[in-house]
């Protein structure tokens, strides 16, 4: 098997494919560390933490993560608490995709296994043979894999996806004119929970990574340059949208901050020949959802198990439904995003009437407990099937 990309998604294919006995190359871009600091996601469902066990990766996770059993909606001057392990029966768990992502390096490099970091031109060949090639450049050599089959896991603007033939898959999207500034600063959290906030300055979230780290971000436009926002800007617009009685926001050194721009989107099938797209290489989801990782985590528990069966087994059938079995999960994915997005969100005019039906669905998810568990069980994750 070739991986190309060393994020979530393909680190966590590699680790499974190696429990199973199946033999993978993993080809990442950047370098190692530029991998292990890139600072994204932090909320994990159930089932991701549950593969990351399996997989053997948990020990620092186990011992150091967060566990929490519901979100607080913020609107119209207070806080709502929605009691999601009590509406579900299970919970989230706080932890950084830097760590899953440092944890799953350890582990391949201590066993061993090929995972070549700060590679170049890689392109790939025959994806409609049953031996696909990819080549690369890799410490001053140009090399070739020839494979079984190849997973592009190359995130949003990878080159698997465009490199197949044009009409082999259909692209879906939605811009959005909302961005978020996330910024983690030296602080103890000021919250227990998350804290969605809705807004009319815009929305805000407060989120944490540890006792002694918080990670905040505010609504900015999706196009927003980083350098409009001193620190002095960023603290004074959390404090405003996140107000509270009785309640105070501390405030810390911010270590880093940096905008990301908002957009759906969805390539079908996720497939073609023997290129396997997983992860932001075939989807990408506003974050509002918290989605994104465990999504491309999901993706590769589906791929590696129909992965195991033709490489071990010879048996390609799993391989054929793999792209309609993740698509169930990542349209439901998508749909939770777009809608937690729309519900948050402080549109670009501040269309009266849509601040109207925001707060009614607000009232509606924190007041009716069938509201509250629709809610809930999509965000500490439906399971996998
Ligand atoms: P990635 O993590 O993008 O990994 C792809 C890898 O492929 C990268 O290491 C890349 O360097 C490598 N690569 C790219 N091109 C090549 C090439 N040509 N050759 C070799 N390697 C290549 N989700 C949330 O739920 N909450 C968040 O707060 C959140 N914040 C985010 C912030 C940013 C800036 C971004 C971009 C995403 C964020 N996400 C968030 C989404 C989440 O982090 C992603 O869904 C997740 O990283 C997907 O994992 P992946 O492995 O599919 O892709
Ligand atoms: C975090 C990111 C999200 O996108 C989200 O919805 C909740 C928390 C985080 O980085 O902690």
């Amino acid at each position: 098997m070739a991986i190309v990309g060393a994020g979530p998604a393909g680190l966590t294919l590699a680790q499974l494919l190696h429990a199973h006995g199946v033999e993978s190359v993993v080809l990442e871009a950047r370098s190692r560390d530029y991998v292990e600091r890139r600072l994204r996601a932090g909320v994990l469902e159930q089932g991701t933490v549950d593969l990351l066990r399996e997989l053997g990766v948990s020990a620092r996770m186990d011992a150091e993560a967060i566990e929490h059993g519901g979100i607080h909606l913020q609107f119209a001057g207070d806080r709502h608490h929605v009691p999601m392990r009590e509406l579900t029966g299970r919970g989230i768990t706080i932890w950084g995709q830097t760590e899953v992502v440092k944890d799953l390096i350890a582990a391949r490099l201590e066993a061993g296994l090929p995972l070549h970091f700060e590679v170049q031109d890689v392109t790939v060949h025959d994806v409609e043979s049953e031996r696909p090639r990819v080549r690369y450049r890799h410490a001053g050599a140009d090399h070739e894999l020839e494979c079984d089959a190849i997973a592009g896991c190359d995130g949003s603007h990878g080159v698997c996806r465009p490199s197949l033939p044009a009409g082999a898959l259909r692209e879906f999207s939605r811009e959005y004119p909302y961005g978020w500034l996330g910024i983690l600063a030296e602080v103890e959290p000021s919250i227990d929970e998350l804290v969605y906030a809705h807004h009319a300055r815009g929305f805000a979230l407060l989120s944490l990574r540890s006792p002694t780290l918080s990670r905040y971000y505010v609504q900015v436009a999706h196009d927003e340059d980083v350098a409009n926002w001193p620190d002095e800007r960023i603290w004074e617009e959390l404090q405003a949208r996140t107000a509270l009685a009785g309640w105070t926001l501390r405030e810390g050194p911010i270590l880093e901050k940096g905008v990301t721009g908002m957009r759906s989107f969805v390539v079908e099938p996720m497939q073609h020949g023997r290129l396997f797209l997983a992860g932001d290489a075939a989807h990408i989801v506003p974050p509002t959802g918290a989605k994104g990782l465990n999504l491309a985590i999901s993706d590769v528990a589906i791929l590696g198990e129909a992965l195991v069966a033709l490489c071990r087994d010879g048996d390609a059938t799993a391989l054929t439904s793999y792209s309609a079995r993740a698509l169930r999960r990542v349209w439901r994915a998508e749909h939770f995003s777009w809608w937690m997005t729309s519900m948050l969100h402080r549109p670009p005019d501040g269309d009266p009437f849509e601040e109207r039906l925001q707060l009614a669905q607000l009232r509606y998810v924190t007041s009716s407990d069938a509201a509250a568990t629709s809610l809930a069980e999509n965000y500490v994750g439906l399971p996998w099937g």
